[in-house]
């Protein structure tokens, strides 16, 4: 085998192995009330591209909520660190349009377990046209479905405590919501999993 043979082969069985662990039963679709659809899906490894294009999408405030820090670089390395995912203790679903026939992300949800306590870490961002329509309720509901599925006990996260919308929809779906000891610029959310209905999402 030549080394580009090799590389090749390497490659295709990178892909193969990760493709392998999709869950692809695990993608939807959403209606909204436009008669848009929407697709929901779960992230998949080779959606570096599209990841990027929608993180860089974002206005500075909805980054800087999401992450809680406007300085994340979009490095290489942190888009695969975002779509190199196992399905198990990092899970993630992309939400898409399409737009003249190529696909592009309004909105990621992710959840990241710490495994000795098996609590799982929550976080979501819609693209700012794609915000206050739902979708960040309908997200989130399937983040913390799927968890709750996965066998997950807890989901918590950490919210900037001006960020009225994200406590807003976390009380408003069965989270707890506390002050951050030593810290008044954010709030911890929580919410245990065991009474988690599977509901149509
Ligand atoms: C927070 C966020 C995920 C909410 O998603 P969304 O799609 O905009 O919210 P929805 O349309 O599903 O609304 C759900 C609920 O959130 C609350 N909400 C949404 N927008 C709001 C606003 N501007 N002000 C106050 N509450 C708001 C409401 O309680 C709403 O429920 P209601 O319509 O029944 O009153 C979204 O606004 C976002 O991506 N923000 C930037 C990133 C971020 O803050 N992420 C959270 C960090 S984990």
């Amino acid at each position: 085998m030549t080394p580009d043979h090799r590389s090749l082969a390497t490659l295709s069985d990178s892909r193969s192995h990760w493709l392998q662990g999709y869950p692809a039963h695990l993608s939807r679709t959403w209606t909204l009330p436009s008669g848009q659809s929407l697709r929901v899906r779960p992230i998949r490894h080779d959606d570096g591209e599209l990841e990027e294009a929608f993180v860089r999408g974002l206005s500075l405030e909805s980054r800087y909520q999401r992450m809680l820090s406007g300085g994340t670089k979009v490095t290489p390395e942190w888009i695969d660190s975002m779509t190199h995912i196992d399905y198990q203790r990092h899970m993630a679903f992309a939400v898409s349009t399409a737009l003249d026939g190529v696909e592009q992300f309004v909105g990621v949800g992710r959840y990241v377990v710490d495994p000795p306590t098996n609590i799982a870490d929550i976080a979501l961002v819609l693209a700012d046209a794609w915000q206050g329509q739902g979708l960040g309720r309908r997200l989130l509901a399937t983040l913390l479905e799927h968890a709750r599925t996965a066998g997950v006990r807890e989901a918590v996260g950490v919210v900037l405590a001006t960020n009225k919308a994200m406590l807003r929809l976390a009380r408003s779906m069965g989270f707890s919501v506390t002050a951050e000891p030593g810290d008044a610029t954010v709030m911890r959310i929580r919410r245990d999993l065991s009474n988690v209905n599977a509901q149509p999402h």
